[in-house]
């Protein structure tokens, strides 16, 4: 039978507090103990990037109301409890994204968990399309500042001043001291990261338009969480793997597969990269 919410599509739902509160409790209950430090989402490509880290527990993404299932390919969709060096992390293996067309409240509620569990600090890692020259596939970039082109933004909505002020300040969205701190863990780059809502890759055209606008990096994730993030009183980080040249600047047509075979040969480096984050911001 056909079931007309199927085809129900609402990528602009605005964030639904009680759906994220409802999360949050659901977490409290299972693990009243944890005091996460630091929040990492790994985008796509990164799930196997966190060897090194001792597992405390973790949690399938199903048990956690309203989180979802993570829907795009190497997300492996799980919350883990993690510690480094005596650092409690949470890392939610898998991330939801805007195109899967569940609203914004899956997109951010990784962030809303942080926050209710007291972190202070978010690392936002993501798979992109270079487009700056020298940003060739597997550089690894830190976030400098991001162009918003989702077609909307996670803090629409009737206002709550639970998520901050109504106009957020975005001079300074990514921490000045975190990007410095990617650096010295082995990011090559920083850059312009900008989000357009996918799930289509670019068109050559866009990508030239995208230059213009200033941006190095393309990508369809990351910016709601970033906003979202700082909004709430987080420190945010993002670091990118630039997984591909972006369309129309390299020889080869796009694809998710490819996106994640590059992130594979990356790993190693990825893996440092998280490591040294952490070890250097918290130790
Ligand atoms: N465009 C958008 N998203 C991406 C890309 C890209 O070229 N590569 C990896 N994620």
């Amino acid at each position: 039978m056909l079931r007309a919410d199927l085809f129900t599509i609402k990528p602009m739902q605005a964030i639904n507090l009680v759906a994220m509160n409802e999360a949050v409790s659901a977490v409290k209950s299972l693990w009243p103990q944890a005091k996460p430090k630091l929040g990492i989402i790994l985008g796509s490509g990164w799930g196997g990037a966190i060897e090194g880290f001792a597992v405390k527990e973790s949690l399938p993404y199903g048990k956690i109301p309203n989180l979802g299932k993570a829907g795009a390919p190497g997300h492996a969709g799980q919350l883990i409890h993690a510690e480094l060096n005596g650092t409690e992390i949470f890392i939610f293996q898998g991330r939801r994204h805007l195109y899967e067309g569940e609203g914004w409240t899956p997109v951010v509620l990784p962030v809303w968990i942080l926050k209710q569990f007291g972190a202070q600090t978010v690392l936002l890692t993501n798979a992109s399309g270079g487009i700056r020259d020298g940003l060739r596939p597997g550089t690894l970039m830190a976030i400098e500042d991001h162009i918003n082109l989702l077609g909307g933004n996670p803090l629409a909505g009737l206002h709550n001043a639970s998520f901050g002020d109504r106009f957020p300040d975005q001079t300074a969205v990514y921490d000045h001291d975190l990007r410095q701190a990617l650096i010295a863990a082995g990011a090559d780059a920083s850059g312009v990261y900008l989000a357009t809502s996918g799930p289509t890759f670019e068109t050559p055209a866009e990508i030239r338009a995208f230059r213009a606008l200033g941006a190095d990096a393309v990508g369809m994730s990351t910016v709601p969480e970033a906003i979202f993030a700082n909004a709430l009183g987080l420190k945010v980080a993002g670091l990118s793997c630039v997984c591909n040249w972006a369309a129309g600047l390299g020889d080869e047509k796009l694809s998710g597969a490819d996106v994640i075979r590059t992130a594979n040969e990356a790993m190693p480096r990825m893996r440092t990269a998280l490591r040294q984050f952490t070890g250097n911001v918290f130790n």
